[in-house]
């Protein structure tokens, strides 16, 4: 099976990939957790190329990195595993791509959908667990013990993070639009509930996921 989970930054996601892993290994899978960009050596350097906030790089050069990643890890990991019967369970792929580089950024969502094929070999997950926050929300989590910045820029983010409140405020909308156009792949939560009423939404799906497919 292959679960990914999507959502801005700050969403929370990490925790439930984490939680999951642990539900899935307890009832005798095998799970990989993984998360997007990186992966693979060269996935990684590609990742600390998009994120360190001193390089600057075009859009269409940001969709072919994130690209080139996730062709990576696709290839020498995620289709491996998934191969060998395992459970994969990722922390971003290709609708992160659309939210970001086709609503955040503008790029032509056509054009995004042919290399979202491309680098995904044409996987599509089999549930996408998308948790939903607004960017103010985010903002506050992520700042929840320093002083507020009131737009996302500062020093302490990294080259993605700083794209501005109006850059996220247009990849939740982009969200929003993916899951409408997905509503058999992709399960929408409020980030706001407490991780384990999160938990227990995700494992609900997941449930009845693997009695559907047993
Ligand atoms: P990361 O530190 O992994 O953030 P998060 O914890 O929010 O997942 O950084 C990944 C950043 O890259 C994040 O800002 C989202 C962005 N991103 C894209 O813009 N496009 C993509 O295709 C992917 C996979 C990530």
């Amino acid at each position: 099976m292959l679960i990914t989970f999507e959502g801005i930054d700050g969403a929370g996601k990490s925790t439930q990939v984490m939680k999951l892993k642990r539900y899935l290994q307890e009832r005798g899978r095998e799970v990989l957790a993984l998360r997007e960009p990186g992966g693979t050596p060269v996935a990684e350097e590609i990742r600390e190329l998009l994120l360190e906030s001193r390089n600057d790089i075009t859009p269409v050069g940001e969709l072919l990195l994130f690209a080139a990643s996730r062709a990576e890890l696709v290839q020498q990991v995620i289709r491996p595993a998934l191969e060998n019967g395992n459970d994969v369970i990722l922390d971003r792929f290709y609708d992160s791509t659309t939210a970001y580089q086709g609503y955040g950024r503008g790029l032509d969502l056509d054009m995004l959908a042919e290399i979202n094929r491309i680098a995904s070999c044409s996987l599509v997950p089999d549930v996408t667990f998308y948790l939903d926050l607004t960017p103010e929300d985010a903002l506050m989590r992520k700042f929840s013990e320093k002083s507020l910045p009131l737009a996302f820029e500062s020093e302490e983010l990294d080259r993605m993070e700083n794209s501005g409140l109006d850059f996220y405020r247009r990849v939740r909308e982009g969200y929003h639009k993916i899951g409408g156009e997905n509503p058999n792949r992709i399960i929408i939560i409020d980030a706001l509930l407490s991780p384990s009423e999160i938990h227990r939404k995700i494992i609900s799906s997941i449930d009845a996921l693997c009695t559907k497919t047993a």
